[in-house]
């Protein structure tokens, strides 16, 4: 999608006389050519033998689907095809295995925190997941991350600890291949389930996920970076999907010296960005006049 919008930015206080000749920035959405993934992200904290918090959400790409509630121990769907065509029993399965988990999963890393050299305060992260890549289930991952760095994986039907997490990753993946059913269920949930709920959720969803929004641009100034110069900031907003393309041009050149912010979410799924042109005043005729986005 290639868009072309026009702004007037008045009132530039520019020295000397002004020649009108346009500043452009531009922004296209590339079609969806990365893969789809879903993700479940785990975050545990331990704070000492009795205290522990966790936190468990469900991700299609940058979306948010499903969240964990952990006081009435029930997944909290966000939208309205978060469920796919998985039947109501499916569902209350999967919900059922979600808390026996995340239960025993606090339970037993406070049981072989020692063992484990676990060292309190820690964080524990699971990120668990699948992809599709032109309409076929690609790959499937789970890893496990202790304080922040990658610490095991699951790979074909075991346990393996990361390279570099040491006798420590060792030692807790030679426990856990020990659970034969454990084994079979995590490969069961990579191989079928997070496949089949990734498609069937992108068909439910479709309308959602492929809606393609404009943004709304304009252009303010921003806080003065010194004497002799303005900050222009350009805003872009109200944009999906995310992928978005931004600059400031001076004629046919790309202006240098400008910052860019990131995609940042709105509360509505849409997502916004600033960018920000430092500007010589000395030197802004050129500038002067029509501010376009292509
Ligand atoms: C464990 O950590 C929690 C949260 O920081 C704290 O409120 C509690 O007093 C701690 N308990 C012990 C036994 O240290
Ligand atoms: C659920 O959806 C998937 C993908 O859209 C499809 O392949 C499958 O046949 C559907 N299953 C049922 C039971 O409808």
């Amino acid at each position: 999608m290639l868009l072309l919008l026009l702004l007037l930015f008045k009132g530039l206080p520019c020295h000397g006389a002004s020649t009108v000749s346009p500043l452009l920035l531009g922004f296209h959405h590339p079609a969806a050519e990365e893969p789809l993934s879903y993700h479940f992200i785990q975050i545990s904290s331990f704070a000492n033998h009795s205290w522990a918090y966790t936190q468990a959400s469900g991700w299609l790409g940058e979306m948010e689907t499903e969240a964990w509630d952990s006081v009435s121990g029930t997944i909290r769907f966000l939208k309205p095809w978060s469920q796919g065509n998985f039947s109501k029993e499916e569902l209350k399965n999967l919900e059922a295995l979600l808390e026996l988990y995340l239960h025993s999963f606090t339970t037993e890393v406070q049981v072989f925190a020692s063992q484990f050299q676990f060292e309190y305060p820690f964080e524990l992260q699971v990120l668990f997941g699948c992809q599709m890549r032109a309409g076929k289930p690609s790959e499937s991952f789970l890893n496990g991350a202790y304080q922040g760095s990658d610490f095991l994986s699951f790979q074909g039907n075991s346990w393996k600890p990361s390279p570099g997490a040491g006798s420590r990753a060792q030692n807790v993946c030679r426990v856990l291949n020990h659970y034969r059913v454990i084994k079979e269920i995590v490969q069961r949930l990579l191989s079928d389930t997070c496949p089949r709920l990734l498609a069937s959720r992108l068909d439910a969803g479709k309308s959602e996920l492929e809606q393609q929004v404009k943004p709304e641009a304009w252009v303010s100034k921003g806080p003065s970076p010194g004497p002799g110069h303005l900050m222009l900031v350009c805003h872009v907003s109200g944009f999906h999907p995310k992928p978005v393309w931004v600059m400031w041009m001076r004629g046919e050149q790309e202006q240098p010296g400008t910052q860019r912010g990131d995609v940042l979410p709105n509360a509505d799924g849409t997502w916004w960005k600033l960018h920000l042109a430092d500007i010589d005043l000395f030197d802004c005729n050129s500038y002067l006049g029509h501010v376009g986005c292509s």
